[in-house]
């Protein structure tokens, strides 16, 4: 029989160790709080080649047997040069700064550790996933026989909601053929429609069903980037006319890149007409659930068949927390596996709350933990009023950009994007693609902000992400006056070294 030495046995949280528990802890908290208090900048433009040979020098199977040796160490290959989405200058892709009532629950959740596939491992907190599933089913309006699951974030809701879709859609063809059609035959013939905004989890998912390569068809947007509702009527009259069944229409309330909001309603009656399932990525947007003044942005959310939901983005939580959340709670049953080890089919006749019965995963954190603590110390209207606030200063930053002449913008965003571009004055279009890029890259590189890049046909832009309501116009202004630096010193060197003639 082995012996486990005593100083290995004190590491093991539990009632013999809670002193240790509370220090241990307690030097991580402070570790972070001495970095978060000091830190001037997002982040310092670090690069892979420099940390490579840091994290790589370690050897993991020596252990440093010292918590603050450790914490050292941790400092020097990712503290130090952590991206900060607190600071006010990071302003680039769809992360939130956290409030502290969900870091509390982050910490309080591994702590217990409680998975929430079956009841025998979770007890009360399956019963508060259910609670807020069924909060959040009722902000959007989805009705009585609404219910839902967290998952990991809006890639994996969008995959569950498509799963749904392709299942049911499935059954409505079998069941109105006079000869069954073979499986492989009537995926062939699915297909989702989205707009060419959309986000490309979409794509994802479709592939991971076994879908075929052209499953997932683009409508094109308007010119304020939302989907255009004639071209999705003629894609789904197409789509009849040629041999296919159209299995979801993805509307997104919240476009990545442009934080617009499809036409929910018109979109609606679309699908309502061809009995088509209608799923909404709202996985930025979800924010509007709560805020005070923007809720009407959301009309039309409540006739989904489904809705993608990531708290991780609007909800000011830290990754993970994300939920699906669907009309019909039955259609979950596509997801149902009965494993006697786990979930027998006698738990569920029971009427034993197996969330496992409902997920694609089976071992699932308590991310709800986090958003149950938030709701209980700060309440949604304050986490609405702070996403109101991002979704103002983003209406300002536009507006000073478009007063610029520096700089170019695209269509004002319903949310807290703003895609804009540096022109310099009479650059070639190639120039101004590269002396974006490059803008871009040297401020990351210096970490004096940090801004995210995308392509607007087939251009090179830039695109600020507000999720910080401590971010204010000047900082914006401030990034703004760098990012046109850099980019007028790369139109200048570029148009210096190029051949003339
Ligand atoms: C509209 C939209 N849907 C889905 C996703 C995917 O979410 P996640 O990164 O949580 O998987 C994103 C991510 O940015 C998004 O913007």
């Amino acid at each position: 029989m082995s012996t486990i030495d005593a100083a290995t046995r004190a590491h093991l949280f539990n009632a013999g160790s809670v002193e240790r528990y509370r220090d241990v802890l307690a030097r991580g908290v402070d570790r972070v709080a001495r970095r978060v208090g000091e830190v001037d900048r997002p982040g310092t433009g670090v690069t892979p080649d420099a940390l490579a040979p840091l994290v790589g020098g370690i050897d993991l199977d020596r252990p440093l047997n010292d918590t603050d040796a450790a914490l050292d160490e941790l400092h020097d290959v990712w503290l130090r040069d952590a991206v900060w989405f607190h600071h006010p200058r990071y302003l680039a892709h769809l992360n939130c700064p956290v409030v502290i009532p969900a870091l509390l629950g982050e910490a309080v959740l591994s702590a217990v550790n409680a998975s929430l596939d079956t009841w025998d491992q979770s007890a009360g907190a399956t019963l508060m996933e259910r609670r807020l599933i069924e909060w959040t089913a009722g902000r959007i309006g989805l009705g009585a026989t609404a219910d839902g699951v967290f998952t990991s974030g809006g890639t994996q809701s969008n995959l569950q909601a498509m799963l749904l879709a392709r299942e049911e859609t499935y059954r409505r063809v079998i069941g109105g053929a006079t000869v069954r059609p073979a499986r492989p035959e009537v995926l062939s013939r699915l297909r989702i429609i989205t707009s060419a905004a959309g986000h490309f989890s979409v794509q994802k998912a479709a592939k991971l069903l076994g879908l075929a390569a052209d499953a997932v068809l683009t409508v094109p947007t308007d010119a304020g980037r939302r989907m255009r509702t004639d071209e999705l009527a003629r894609t789904i009259d197409r789509c009849r006319r040629d041999g296919q069944v159209v299995m979801a229409v993805v509307a997104t309330a919240g476009t990545t890149d442009f934080g617009t909001i499809d036409p929910l309603p018109e979109i609606a009656d679309i699908c309502t007409a061809a009995g088509v399932w209608l799923h909404v990525d709202a996985a930025y947007g979800c924010g509007l659930l709560v805020s005070p003044t923007r809720r009407r942005l959301l009309d039309g959310i409540e006739r989904a068949a489904s809705v993608t939901v990531d708290y991780h983005k609007s909800f000011f939580q830290p990754v993970s927390s994300s939920a699906l959340l669907v009309r019909d709670g039955r259609t979950l049953r596509h997801a149902t596996w009965h494993a006697d080890y786990l979930n027998p089919a006698r738990a569920a006749e029971q009427g034993i709350p197996n969330q496992v019965d409902k997920s694609i995963q089976t071992t699932r954190r308590f991310d709800a933990c986090k958003l149950w603590l938030t709701l209980r110390i700060m309440g949604p209207d304050a986490i609405g009023a702070l996403f109101d606030q991002v979704v103002d200063l983003a209406a300002d930053a536009w507006h000073h950009l478009d007063a610029d002449p520096r700089f170019e913008v695209a269509a004002p965003s319903q949310l807290s994007t703003v895609v804009f571009r540096y022109v310099p004055p009479g650059a070639a279009p190639n120039l101004v693609d590269e002396a974006n890029l490059h803008a871009r890259e040297a401020l990351a590189a210096s970490g004096a902000g940090l801004v995210a890049g995308t392509k607007v046909d087939g251009a090179h832009w830039l695109k600020l992400t507000l999720l910080n309501p401590e971010t204010t116009v000047d900082d914006v202004t401030g990034v703004l006056d760098l990012l046109a630096d850099h980019a007028a010193w790369y139109a200048r060197t570029a148009a210096t070294l190029s051949p003339v003639g």
